[in-house]
């Protein structure tokens, strides 16, 4: 029997678009108002792909298929609908690769010798392994917990279980970094709740993802759909796609100046990842509105644009506390000029208006590093388009 009093019971209703912030806060809200669960997951939103069979229901048409609302079988990934979806997966698929496979000797003895690095420098390598360390558990847990159930599409699903198990690796490759370096782990994890500079843009992030999660929200209005836009400009836009890149640049920079290179290698290979998740969200995010144009109006593109403007100024003032001094050949207010070059490229992309005429970019280098088609890597190490997994022999 149901027990009422039980909050997993008895949700709250959802809270009201701008009020988001509010009723997170107010936890002991009383019930009054409260609805009974509800089990209809097909009712509103999509399909979840876990209802009762349907025997011998009509064959799946490619017709039937929508990326977000859509009530067709979730279980059945061909036909294909949308065939870039697919090609991501199996260019992740191609890209594979492991933390353990890079060598980090050179950087155990830099990292170990006192006069191998500036303060500064070792400032830059802990700050951004405190931030990136979390930032890619809450990027995947907001993609199983949150974005997964709400995409109503077998081929946009597939590669988000590759993306899924990308994360996965990064999270690891940091691991395997602070371990192979010997810092004080309990100080690298925990920077996210201790360290501001690498809180804020958790923060910042956190309630959007909070939103979607809930068990009880569904899409299917056109006020829960922006919800669901609003979360993949957070997360693909603008945690993947501008919060991260302060800490590429300062990372792959000490690569290009022979310091580091293991740990610099290994940002590498995460940020090809971390390219084409962005790619597939910003497409993810375009086809919503091919198919939903009546929730691209004015006023919800100026919101995006604002909420652009906002990460510009929380990674400006990232890229300032982790490198208060200028390092490397860098300083701060290059970072507020390429934030703004890679911003109005976002906002192109997902046909917003840029924001920041005259932008240019100071590290041109960054675009060859994402240019890795069978280019040895700028470390030479080895070649970076590569494919992995062990051939099997069945003799
Ligand atoms: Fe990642
Ligand atoms: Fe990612």
């Amino acid at each position: 029997m149901l027990n009422w009093d039980d909050p997993l019971a008895n949700p709250s209703p959802l809270p009201q678009q701008g009020s988001l912030l509010d009723d997170m806060a107010d936890e002991t809200a009383p019930a009054a108002g409260r609805q009974a669960p509800s089990y209809d997951g097909c009712a509103r939103g999509g399909a979840t792909g876990l209802e009762d069979l349907e025997m011998g229901a009509g064959r799946l048409r490619v017709d039937d298929k929508r990326i977000i609302n859509c009530h067709a079988d979730l279980n059945q990934l061909v036909p294909f609908k949308y065939d870039w979806a697919w090609q991501k997966y199996l260019d992740g698929c191609a890209n594979h690769w492991m933390p353990q496979e890079i060598n980090m000797n050179a950087d155990i003895a830099l990292w170990k010798d006192p006069q191998g690095l500036s303060e500064d420098e070792r400032t830059i390598i802990k700050r951004n392994l405190g931030f990136f360390s979390t930032a890619d558990s809450l990027v995947a847990n907001n993609l199983v917990l949150a974005v997964y159930r709400h995409i109503t599409n077998p081929e946009c699903r597939q590669y988000l279980l590759r993306q899924a198990f990308e994360e996965a690796l990064h999270t690891h490759a940091y691991q395997y970094v602070v371990e192979s370096l010997g810092l004080d782990q309990g100080e690298i994890f925990n920077m996210y709740r201790e360290v501001p500079a690498v809180a804020r843009k958790a923060e910042w992030a956190l309630p959007f993802t909070q939103y979607l999660s809930d068990p009880h929200f569904h899409t299917g209005t056109p006020e829960n759909d922006r919800h669901l836009l609003r979360e993949l400009v957070a997360f693909y836009v603008i945690f993947e796609g501008i919060f991260f890149y302060v800490g590429f640049v300062q990372v792959l920079s000490m690569g290009r100046r022979n310091k580091m290179t293991g740990t610099a290698e290994q940002f590498q290979y995460i940020l090809r990842d971390e390219s084409m998740h962005m790619n597939f969200g910003i497409d993810v995010i375009n086809q919503i509105k091919i198919e939903n144009s009546h929730l691209w109006t004015e006023a919800f593109k100026q919101e995006l644009v604002t909420m652009i403007r906002d990460a510009v100024a929380l990674e400006s003032q990232y890229a300032q506390d982790t490198m208060p001094r200028g390092v490397l050949g860098l300083n701060a207010p290059m970072f507020e000029g390429y934030l703004r070059f890679i911003a109005n490229r976002r906002c192109a992309q997902i046909g917003l208006p840029e924001q920041y005429p005259g932008a240019s970019n100071p590290f041109p280098w960054m675009s060859e590093v994402l240019d890795l088609k069978k280019e040895k890597n700028f470390f030479e190490t080895r070649v970076t388009e590569y494919q992995t997994g062990g051939a099997l022999s069945w003799d």
